[in-house]
């Protein structure tokens, strides 16, 4: 209902107020600095999915990384397009969208913090397919699953996870960060919630030299 999708809106735009200036997330830095660590100075191609206010995306540009940011709502992108603090020069691109219908190039990083799990459930699966599949070899995803003890728990739009389906969803990837947490807190909205979340930093591995012929 359009005045569903207003509230909505101005609860997104309220949150990207609150947020936008907060520091990158922790899963983000620990991907970059593995980069930093396998080629110094060669900053790559990523996709940061559900932006919001763009603290992730601009900790990005700032380290040279390439941008295609995406998310949902316009106000996001608009919040991310005017900030100040937006490097000269940088190398960004934008989509409003949502994650599941946005065509994803070939990335070194998808980075999806507090939001690939805003994927409903019908769709979730095939969205981390495809997050997946346009990885470089080599290249990671950092963000976060949530689980099932999440206050989340109830809602139809909302993916949880029990930690069985997290690791599975793992499967062949090189798992650098898996730290599950549960705490509760106040949002940036000021609602009380219980967290239940997995953090998650994963490697896709190079692929295999070709074999030589005996
Ligand atoms: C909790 S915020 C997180 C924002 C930012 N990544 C951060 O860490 O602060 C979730 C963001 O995902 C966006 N979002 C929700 N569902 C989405 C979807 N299906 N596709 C793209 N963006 C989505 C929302 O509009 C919101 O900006």
């Amino acid at each position: 209902m359009a005045s569903d999708d207003a509230a909505r809106s101005a609860s997104w735009k309220e949150y990207y107020a609150k947020t936008e200036e907060r520091p990158p997330r922790e899963t983000l830095i620990f991907a970059l600095d593995r980069f930093e660590a396998e080629r110094p100075g060669k900053p790559g191609f990523a996709a940061d999915l559900g932006c919001g206010g763009g603290r992730d995306t601009i900790h990005l540009l700032r380290r040279g990384w390439r941008v295609l940011a995406v998310d949902a709502e316009a106000s996001a992108i608009e919040t991310l397009r005017a900030r100040g603090d937006l490097p000269p020069g940088a190398a960004l691109e934008t989509r409003i969208a949502r994650m599941e219908d946005c065509a994803l190039p070939e990335l070194d990083l998808v980075n999806s913090s507090f939001a690939l799990p805003l994927c409903p459930p019908p769709k979730f699966h095939a969205m981390w397919e495809r997050i997946i599949a346009c990885l470089r070899p080599g290249g990671r995803f950092s963000g976060q699953f949530f689980g099932e003890r999440d206050s989340f728990a109830g809602r139809a739009d909302i993916t949880l996870l029990h930690r069985h389906e997290a690791e599975a969803l793992l499967s062949g990837l090189q798992v650098e960060m898996f730290r599950e947490t549960e705490e509760d807190t106040v949002t940036p909205r000021g609602k009380p919630k219980h967290w239940h979340l997995f953090h998650i930093v994963a490697r896709k591995a190079e692929s295999l030299p070709p074999r030589a012929k005996a």
